[in-house]
């Protein structure tokens, strides 16, 4: 590998509060080694179609604080392809970028493998960027704890109405193949029930539960539901119950797209800004195709051919102890 003059860095997959603090931890240290960085645009489509940005010091400022990304995303078609890789390299190769850090989910970084995979001399670090935080190899990912505040303040919210009511909600959080948001939230806010992909069949169980509430006079239910349940998303598993329980008075309330916005945490800021920092110095200790992450709080590097063949799971106790708290 030759030394590294210039790197590219782009954001891909689903926007996460987080991601404009990394971008600038990346410019910033890039720049204090003397290296040129270049902006790649709406992620990897902007490899392929050549939309780069060279970015200053002053390129970055005021945007700590913004949520999004000032680079803009994609989920790129294309790229999963080897003519849109193909073109992508000659792109990388023509703008002269030596190295590229790309801040994005599990396909994004899987895009990553694949493009490294096949060429060797532009060497890829990755940065785990989603509200999710089901990346494999990192205990935590950018995005992630901005997204539960989120939930958490929406979900307090409803319980007033829920207890003000005696209402049965079903709340949809996302998360599409891991219910850590749900989890999280669930236990953050005092769930009743949280349905998460990982375990299957909970509606029989949440009959049983709701009877026994009921008895007790409980003046609120709210059960979260991660969007990837196995039974559904909180609109059907509503639909499924409520004739079981006419004595509530059932809603759904599907949180959407505001979990994905807004100014990140302090948590995501800092760790953001971690993440950038650490994946240039990377680049310039010769690594490559590997991921950034967190384990036990310290800085760990963790190779792409990992993260892609192995699923992270919501922590296997959390979901005793989300149970016994919720009675
Ligand atoms: O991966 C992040 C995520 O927010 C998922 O939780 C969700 O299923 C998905 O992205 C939604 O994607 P889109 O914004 O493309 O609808």
């Amino acid at each position: 590998m030759g030394k590294i003059k210039k790197i590219g860095v782009l954001t891909s997959g689903g926007d996460a509060p987080g991601m404009n603090a990394a971008i600038r931890a990346v410019v910033r240290t890039a720049i204090f080694h003397g290296l040129e960085v270049v902006g790649i645009r709406h992620g990897y489509n902007g490899m392929i179609n050549g939309h780069f940005k060279d970015m200053k010091t002053y390129s970055v400022s005021d945007i700590l604080a913004k949520g999004g990304t000032i680079l803009k995303t994609a989920r790129s078609e294309e790229f999963r392809t080897v003519a849109g890789r193909k073109l992508a390299y000659a792109n990388l190769k023509k703008e002269k970028i030596d190295a590229v850090v790309v801040i994005g989910g599990d396909g994004s970084l899987t895009g990553a493998r694949m493009f490294c995979d096949e060429y060797y001399d532009i060497p890829f670090v990755g940065i785990p960027g989603s509200i999710d935080n089901d990346i494999f190899g990192t205990d935590y990912a950018i995005g992630y704890d901005t997204a539960l505040n989120t939930v958490i303040e929406a979900v307090d919210k409803i319980r007033d109405t829920a207890s003000s009511h005696n209402r049965l909600f079903f709340i949809e959080v996302m998360g599409r193949d891991a219910g850590f948001i749900a989890m999280h939230s669930g236990i953050a806010c005092g769930a009743e029930a949280i349905f998460i992909p990982e375990v299957k069949n909970q509606v029989s169980g949440l009959k049983d539960y709701l009877e026994k509430g009921f008895k007790r006079r409980k003046s609120s239910n709210i059960i979260i539901v991660a969007e990837g349940d196995d039974e559904g998303g909180a609109m059907e598993i509503a639909e499924k119950v409520k004739d079981d329980f006419k004595e509530y008075d059932v809603r759904v309330s599907i949180l959407g797209h505001i979990q994905r916005g807004g100014s990140p945490s302090a948590y995501d800021r800092v760790s953001a800004s971690k993440f950038g920092y650490y994946a240039v110095e990377a680049l310039l200790d010769d690594q490559k195709s590997v991921m950034i992450g967190f384990k036990n709080g310290e800085i760990v590097h963790v190779p792409f051919s990992k993260i892609i063949k192995m699923h992270k799971a919501v922590e296997a106790p959390l979901i005793k102890m989300a149970e016994i708290l919720s009675v």
